[in-house]
């Protein structure tokens, strides 16, 4: 039993901003790239979906490039090859989220086992937490590309916990996107949402998260009240 909660944070949307591509889309679109980006990221995740309930698996970097591809079209935008490139180049590199530094350094000095958990592969989210100065953080990186599907299946949370060597009572899934947490729970393990928009509003299922945060940087308060308040 490790005696310290162990932590797996999620990428996109909860440590890296993915609207952080809207100031190079403002370039190509204009005044279309706030609802671009919206609609690039609602796509690429419905497309990851979709790969994982088919069985038909292409990597996550496949999801986002089809979903630019969607996404030029239906706003009309009609990007060249040369402009996706340079998207998806800064893809590769997007800003953390401004209170993410902070925050893992208190869950850090909180003793917390911490890892990075995704549907990016292995590489993408290496280069993502190296661009953002923040890869020390964590023991490792779990890709959900190791077993060929995709968040919220529940193979990939059980891969996480096989990776990490934990069990579930014994883990939170940190994460911004609703799904995650509700996929995460569904599997057994704890979790905290990072709710960083008051406006945000979380699916009305069955499944509620264990703890809700407005930052990261309430995270480790928050988890350590939570276990001193549910002993064993
Ligand atoms: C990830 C996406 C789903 O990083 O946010 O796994």
């Amino acid at each position: 039993m490790n005696t310290f909660p162990t932590l797996a944070f999620d990428v996109y949307g909860t440590l890296i901003d993915t609207h952080g591509v809207i100031a190079a889309l403002e370039k190509h679109v204009g005044h279309k790239a706030t609802g671009f980006s919206r609609i690039w990221r609602d796509k690429q995740l419905e497309y990851s979906f979709r790969r994982g309930l088919m069985k038909n698996y292409e990597t996550f970097t496949v999801c986002t490039g089809s979903a630019l591809d969607f996404t030029s079209d239906i706003c009309k935008t009609h990007l060249s090859r040369q402009q996706k490139k340079e998207l998806l180049e800064i893809y590769r590199t997007l800003p953390a989220f401004k209170d993410v530094t902070d925050g893992l350094t208190r869950s850090k000095e909180s003793g917390f086992r911490m890892f990075a958990f995704s549907n990016g592969t292995a590489d993408a989210v290496e280069m993502l937490l190296n661009n953002a100065g923040i890869r020390d953080f964590f023991l490792d990186v779990v890709s959900v590309d190791e077993i060929k599907s995709f968040k919220p299946d529940p193979a990939v949370y059980k891969h996480f916990l096989k990776r990490s060597g934990v069990a579930g009572a014994d883990c939170w899934m940190i994460s911004g996107n609703s799904f995650d947490v509700i996929g995460a729970v569904s599997a057994g393990m704890k979790a905290a949402w990072v709710k960083r928009s008051p406006e945000a509003v979380f699916d009305p299922w069955e499944s509620e998260p264990t703890i809700t945060v407005k930052s990261l940087a309430e995270l480790a308060g928050e988890i350590n009240k939570y276990v001193n308040e549910n002993p064993g």
